[in-house]
């Protein structure tokens, strides 16, 4: 970069003395558009099931879901995305790819109400329909089967391609998970149906909330498969290999704690850059704003704008729809 005049010529607080000026040379905004909402859709459900561990969340009804979905239409928010809650768990997530299925059934139906308008996706892992938790099938000792585990991927992506999601994605963190489903979807001639791969994605004690949200089985923690929040390195790799397997979009997640992965990836990704804030990363904001401690809207905005000032370009958030309203 070229060297700016010095003080006492150069004066940076001259562009930030009237709330005009800083509007304009502003270098992030955020909209509407680039912003995802998740949700959670409860099978059974005949009222929406409030998560405690994320107030204002909800584990939503089919129609309280395609409600939601079209607030999100009237807020100009660009996509959603939906995570199942069955009421039935086993060992192989059977719930997952079966076209009765909660997140298949929701999917369907929140597609034909708002697909024109709204970016649909799915989350594709086992792990909301396994009995012991965990986002792959196991082995004999216990482990996560790797290999085993991308036949129910691809088995679950083309029960969600076929409910017309443009967008599936995928989360397992299992190696060679995007050149899998990948193949099983060109080979069923779904070769319009995007990939958004969880490229780095970290173990996180940021998850709690959400464990609560999806009513999760698992005991212990995902560090054998998620990335080590310690790693920056492996975060490129993992995002060469998804890119290389095909992965339309690719995301960092947790976003607030690993902006820097974030801002590595927008450098050098050829594909778009998602981010997610995850549940832990709204709760403490909400709970912390609700002691009064802090400024919700202006914390929220805060937080979004430093994912998009990193380089992301798309924003997954559960203030996706609070913000889109109030821009
Ligand atoms: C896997 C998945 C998880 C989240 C999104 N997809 C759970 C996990 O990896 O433990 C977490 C999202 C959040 O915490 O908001 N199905």
């Amino acid at each position: 970069m070229l060297p700016g005049a010095p003080f006492p010529v150069g004066r940076p607080r001259r562009l930030r003395t009237t709330p005009a000026l800083r509007r304009l040379v502003a270098e992030t905004r955020l909209h509407p558009a680039e912003l995802v909402l998740p949700v959670f859709v409860r099978e059974g459900a005949e009222a929406p099931v409030p998560i405690s561990a994320m107030p204002g969340v909800v584990q939503h009804t089919l129609d309280s879901l395609v409600e939601e979905a079209r607030r999100c239409v009237d807020a100009g928010v660009g996509g959603i995305m939906l995570f199942g809650v069955p009421s039935a768990k086993d060992g192989r997530g059977s719930g997952a790819d079966d076209p009765e299925g909660i997140l298949n059934v929701a999917l369907r139906r929140v597609v034909e109400a708002v697909g024109d308008d709204l970016v649909v996706m799915s989350d594709l892992c086992l792990d909301e329909f396994t009995d012991h938790g965990h986002c792959g099938v196991l082995a004999d000792d216990g482990s996560v089967d790797n290999d085993a585990t991308l036949e129910r991927y691809a088995s679950m992506a083309l029960a969600q391609a076929a409910t017309g999601t443009p967008v599936l994605g995928l989360s397992g963190m299992m190696d060679g998970q995007v050149g899998h489903v990948r193949a099983a979807l060109d080979a069923a001639g779904h070769t319009d149906t995007a990939i958004l791969a969880y490229a780095a994605k970290y173990t996180s004690g940021l998850y709690g909330p959400f464990r609560e949200a999806v009513q999760s089985s698992l005991v212990g923690d995902r560090a054998t498969y998620q990335q080590d929040p310690a790693n920056g390195r492996e975060a490129l790799r993992e995002l060469e290999a998804d890119i290389a397997e095909g992965a339309d979009l690719v995301m960092v997640k947790p976003a607030g704690p690993h902006l820097d992965v974030v801002a590595a990836a927008a450098a050098v990704s050829p594909v778009p850059v998602a981010a997610y804030q995850i549940s832990g990363e709204y709760s403490q904001i909400v709970a912390a704003a609700e002691r009064g401690w802090i400024d919700r809207d202006r914390v929220v905005d805060e937080s979004l704008l430093g994912i998009r000032r990193a380089g992301a370009s798309i924003v997954l958030s559960y203030f996706a729809l609070e913000a889109a309203a109030r821009l």
